[in-house]
């Protein structure tokens, strides 16, 4: 077999912004590998996924297995003692879960809005307050919390940005319980991707703020005993900045080249043949097979045995929830620290001497509307966040 250049095919991709025309050119590489067994072991062991520390990624292609994953892994975090957090993606696929624990879900308030569950119980609150669904979280005694939201939601910007108000209570509410009282938590998000990158729509405001948050929080939640389980159907929607804070990555059936650039990080010590071999399978496993890298970068291609689907449960979503009344009115919050403002600045091409001129630098908290973000209104931004400071600091 003639060597394929592996840097050659990234520089390639990098050149094709269409995301049919890079699979169809991934196809065609693919198709010069010859076939050959996989037989890679080094040896990594799953249960440093239940006993060790870390966030955890789980990237696959739609309808591969990665709720069913993430629900079977949640079971054994749950029975372990863990408390637990989770957005639902919309597709309400909960029940088989939440028949084993004591369980609330979280609804929308809003007239119209119900949910019907069958086949298990749980108890059901009305809410569009994110604060209030942290504290009734860590206060109450249900070890499975369940947000559905975005099963009533049709504008994905609506979702944004009650996401990054429950985003910003987690952390406020981690930074004001001291150390000894703080009670481990795992905040579980299926299909992270809508929230920070959303499909076909482009990125709202919203979404980069919550996107900001992510990528400057996501390693302070050790420290506070949060650990973070998401998955993702496109891990190119995934920015490397929250990637990388995620210790233990899960790879289930992917598109070629969309795991490309993961997989060549991933896999850059490891010869040529290895390489193709792995790529190939991940491409092509079956649903129950998922490629595991743990967080010293050792994988293993696994099986995993599923959460029993339960034919008697059922879970029904009716409504639709236009915008949060509050959206209405100008929201404030606190954002604790200016890397944030300076990372969503940086993405927008600024220079950091620009920014420390525009920022200043103090180290307080800083109050901006952090839900006007306008990718295309930077300016108007920046003075938004300057004015503010200028404010607050008068109000002192
Ligand atoms: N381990 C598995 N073995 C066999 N089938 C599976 C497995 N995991 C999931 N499936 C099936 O694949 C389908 C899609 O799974 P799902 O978890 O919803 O995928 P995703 O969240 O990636 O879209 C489901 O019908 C499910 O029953
Ligand atoms: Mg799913």
């Amino acid at each position: 077999m003639a060597e394929i250049d592996r840097v050659e095919i990234t520089k390639e991709l990098g050149k094709i912004k269409n995301r049919e025309k890079a699979e169809a050119y991934m196809a065609t590489v693919l198709s010069q590998v010859p076939d050959a067994p996989v037989d890679v072991q080094t040896f990594t062991d799953i249960n440093d996924l239940f006993e060790g520390d870390g966030h955890i990624l789980i990237e696959g292609k739609t309808g591969y297995g990665k709720t069913t994953l993430l629900l079977t892994l949640l079971k054994r975090f749950l029975d372990d003692g863990w408390k637990v957090l989770y957005r639902d993606d919309a597709g309400c696929e909960f029940g088989d879960l939440a028949k084993y624990f004591k369980t609330q879900i979280f609804i929308p308030e809003g007239e119209g809005i119900s949910l019907t569950i069958r086949g298990f119980d749980a108890d059901i609150v009305r809410t569009n307050s994110p604060k209030k669904i942290i504290d009734m979280t860590y206060k109450g005694n249900y070890p499975l919390n369940i947000i559905v939201f975005d099963a009533y939601v049709v504008n994905p910007a609506v979702s944004a940005k009650f996401f990054a108000k429950l985003f910003m209570q987690l952390i406020h509410k981690c930074q004001q319980t001291p150390r000894r009282k703080k009670q481990p938590l795992i905040f579980s998000i299926d299909e992270l991707n809508d929230l920070i990158a959303p499909h076909g729509r482009g990125i709202t405001g919203a979404h980069e703020s919550l996107l900001g948050l992510f990528e400057v929080n996501t390693r302070k939640f050790r420290k506070h005993k949060v650990k973070l389980i998401s998955t993702t159907h496109r891990f190119t929607q995934i920015s490397i900045n929250v990637r990388s804070q995620c210790d233990h990555i899960i790879v289930k059936k992917s598109y070629g080249a969309d795991i490309w650039d993961f997989m060549s990080r991933a896999l850059v010590t490891a010869n040529n043949k290895t390489f193709w071999k792995v790529l190939r399978k991940v491409i092509a496993m079956p649903p129950n097979m998922f490629l595991y890298f743990d967080p010293n970068g050792h994988f293993d291609f696994l099986t995993f045995l599923d959460i029993p689907r339960d034919p008697n449960i059922d879970v029904e979503p009716l409504g639709v929830v236009e915008a949060l009344e509050k959206d209405q009115k100008k929201i404030k919050m606190n954002v604790h620290t200016r890397t944030g403002q300076e990372l969503y600045l940086l993405g927008k091409g600024w220079k950091r001497i620009e920014i420390a001129k525009l920022l200043g630098a103090t180290p307080n908290a800083v109050t901006v509307d952090v839900y006007r973000f306008k990718a295309r209104d930077i300016n108007a931004k920046v003075h938004e966040m300057i004015s503010t400071r200028t404010k607050k600091t008068e109000e002192e």
